[in-house]
């Protein structure tokens, strides 16, 4: 009886979708270092690559190349996503990779009834085995970002602290609010993550102050810095917290990672 009643009220995983269509924002920097950093506070999480650049999975050392089953089988519902689940150097971090072969995926899916839940359905089976679940989107809004948007219980947007910051934010908002309208109700923005701050820089400054002038607590406390081993880890295909635990770069996913758990346990 205790153990069905545990059953029951046992909190389900929240899934995380870090998306920004403008490319190189810091979205698979965020994925990965956010996924190491919530492990690392103990928490379960499955970090999975919804990109054909791979980025996420090579930056945990994960050879892309021999990827046989991971995100476009997930998709397709080839494969549950156990069997795509592959071990990495971040402790408590589970990673689905992705594959060069994802590009095909928006074609594979275009005329297939409830092309936008491929993912919602996919991950329902695992849901309940992580805390978090951080999915790492492309620089598009094609069907595979949509795919993420519709499982996502929340979305994290990097905005760089760099010109045009705010460049395409007003489409993915735009884009946002019609997924809540038409496929998925409940997805919250979990907030605005300003990246590659650098305070020498008066711009950089500027970002931050017209960000949160316009979008107040939408935008996470934490900031982060720009940090030279947050973009060397990647070769050495290591999380920031394994490649230099000291670093401004793992102090500071590792506030965020804070910030998001004291968010949630409210
Ligand atoms: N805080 C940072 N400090 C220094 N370099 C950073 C930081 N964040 C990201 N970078 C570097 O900037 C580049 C772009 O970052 P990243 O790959 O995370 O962006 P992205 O949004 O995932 O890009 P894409 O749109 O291509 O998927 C990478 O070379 C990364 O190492
Ligand atoms: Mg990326």
């Amino acid at each position: 009886m205790y153990f069905y009643a545990s059953k029951i009220t046992r909190q389900m995983g929240k899934i995380i979708a870090i998306a920004n269509q403008k490319g190189g924002v810091g979205k698979t920097t965020t994925s990965v270092n956010l996924a190491a950093s919530l492990g690392v506070l103990e928490k379960k999480v499955l970090l999975i690559d919804a990109d054909p650049q791979a980025n996420a999975s090579s930056g945990l050392g994960i050879d892309v190349d021999s990827v046989e089953i991971g995100t476009y089988q997930i998709l397709e519902h080839s494969h549950a996503p156990r069997e795509a689940i592959i071990q990495c150097s971040a402790p408590n971090v589970d990673v689905i990779p992705a594959h060069i072969d994802l590009v095909a995926i928006e074609i594979e899916l275009v005329d297939k009834e409830n092309r936008e839940y491929m993912f919602k359905k996919a991950l329902e089976s695992v849901k309940d085995d992580y805390d978090y679940i951080i999915i790492d989107c492309a620089p598009s809004l094609g069907l595979l970002t949509v795919n993420a948007l519709t499982a996502a219980d929340s979305v994290i947007i990097p905005i760089q602290c760099e010109y045009f910051a705010l460049e395409g934010l007003g489409k993915l908002l735009n884009t946002i609010k019609s997924i809540q309208k038409i496929h998925n109700p409940d997805l919250d923005i979990e907030g605005l993550l300003l990246t590659m701050f650098d305070s020498r820089l008066r711009l950089s400054n500027q970002v931050v102050e017209e960000v949160q002038k316009h979008f107040n607590d939408m935008v996470f406390t934490t900031i982060i810095q720009r940090n030279v081993k947050l973009s060397e880890a990647p070769s050495f295909g290591e999380s920031i917290i394994n490649y230099d635990a000291t670093s401004k770069g793992a102090v500071n996913y590792l506030d965020l990672a804070q910030e998001i758990i004291k968010k949630n346990s409210k």
